[in-house]
């Protein structure tokens, strides 16, 4: 049974504060979890509790690390580890709210996570497994943010990340090996061109380009200079989280002096799918513009993955209406948007039963802990988004992959199998 349950104050990539819950077995097993937190949030994902004040400039955590070491505790202790979802029941009723607004999700997902490790754990099995089961071997196709720009960055792009794909390779291992030639590629490149190469939060790198299109066409040349067949093998992805486009008039690209209609925006992704290998556009709409994600599906549903990030919020709920309207195909999963393992796991559960792919994704502001890449396997997400192939919040997760791919005798490496 569960022992004792506790937290601390640490901290996250951007040194602000976050939650590290520890919880306690009866047999003596300690296990914990760091969580992560976003900086171009959703405005419908669960509560992050911040104190407010001076401290950390009001970023300090430590009502929700008490809440953990108080109520969450008292609540907890005694229970068996081996139940998830009753654990994670018992905290959502504690908490009475919609999205954590008591407890705060930093405080629930923390306990959440480190009670699934400590059951693996205690168990002697890998927690892939012991989440997944012996069903868990689909090992996630990377998608890599190696030119970071928006709200990730201070750099002129507008979109937020532009991502490689290792599509064309056999495993994840060679994939990863793939992305990594590609990023040291791009780095010569952009040198080469008189672009800074300091990176943004993600890893990726931050130059000031002078279009939205400049970032797909520099990686272009990279991934040829690397040597590979660009689409074939390493495909490319977007994350536009058009959400923090939005102003009066429309959607304002900066970078491009101009602002541009929904409908104008779809037309400038179909031209650019037209003229390179895009396999994925994420949040390509605001938020609240589901007539324009709408118009997104319509026009492009077929041909590319169209992911809802901001849109979904991992909320079973918020999907199941997009399912409904036919909005997007694909959501993106982070267990923070909604706040415990087993929330998330309905989420999945319900995309992937209606056709919808999911990919499992880290947060821009991360730690050491890699507890997605083993997520992402036990639910055989089969893509994951977790940073370019620099900073060891991002390579934690690449690693931790690895290890994994290693330990699965029948693992299986989708990649372009995912668009066919
Ligand atoms: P965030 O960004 O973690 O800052 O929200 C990641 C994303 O938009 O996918
Ligand atoms: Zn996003």
């Amino acid at each position: 049974f569960i022992d004792n349950v506790s937290a601390i104050e640490v901290m996250d990539s951007r040194g602000n504060p976050t939650v590290k819950a520890t919880v306690t077995l009866s047999d003596g097993t300690s296990a914990s979890a760091i969580v992560p937190s976003g900086a171009s949030t959703g405005k419908r994902e669960a509560l992050e509790l911040r104190d407010g004040g001076e401290r950390y400039m009001g970023k300090g955590v430590l009502q929700a690390v008490e809440n953990v070491n108080s109520v969450i505790s008292d609540a907890l202790i005694g229970m068996s580890p081996f139940n998830q979802a009753v654990v994670d029941a018992v905290m959502k009723e504690i908490d009475g709210t919609e999205n954590y607004g008591k407890l705060g999700a930093n405080a629930v997902l923390g306990v959440s996570m480190a009670v699934a490790r400590a059951a693996a754990q205690s168990l002697g099995v890998p927690l892939y497994r012991y989440l997944g089961g012996a069903n868990a071997m689909v090992m996630p196709t990377p998608m890599l943010n190696i030119i970071n720009g928006g709200s990730h960055a201070d750099n002129s792009v507008d979109f937020q990340e532009y991502m490689i794909m290792p599509v064309g390779f056999e495993d994840f291992t060679d994939s990863l090996r793939a992305s990594a030639e590609v990023y040291h590629n791009l780095k010569k490149i952009l040198a080469e061109q008189g672009h800074m190469t300091a990176l943004g939060d993600e890893g990726g790198f931050a130059p000031n380009l002078s279009s939205n299109e400049e970032p797909i066409q520099v990686i272009m040349q990279a991934i040829e200079k690397a040597g590979y067949k660009a689409g074939e093998e390493i495909a490319i992805a977007l994350d536009v989280a058009a959400s923090e486009l939005v102003t009066e008039g429309g959607y304002r690209l900066d970078s491009e002096n101009r602002t541009v209609t929904s409908e104008e925006l779809v037309a400038y992704y179909e031209e650019l799918c037209a003229k390179y290998p895009i396999v994925s556009i994420e949040d390509g709409l605001g938020e609240d513009d589901w007539d324009g994600f709408k118009l997104m599906t319509e026009r492009l549903g077929d041909k590319i993955q169209i992911v809802g990030d901001d849109l979904f919020v991992t909320n079973a709920n918020i999907l199941n209406e997009g399912i409904q309207k036919g909005i997007a195909n694909a959501i993106l999963i982070k267990p923070n948007q909604i706040g415990s393992v087993s929330e998330t796991m309905l989420t999945v559960r319900l995309a992937q039963r209606n056709g919808y792919k999911c990919v499992m994704s880290h947060r821009s502001g991360e730690s050491e802990d890699a507890f997605i890449a083993d997520f992402a396997v036990a639910l055989n997400c089969g893509e994951i988004k977790t940073g370019s192939t620099a900073r060891s919040e991002r390579i934690a997760k690449y690693n931790r992959l690895l290890e994994i791919e290693n330990e699965i005798v029948y693992g299986e490496y989708l990649g372009s199998a995912l668009f066919n």
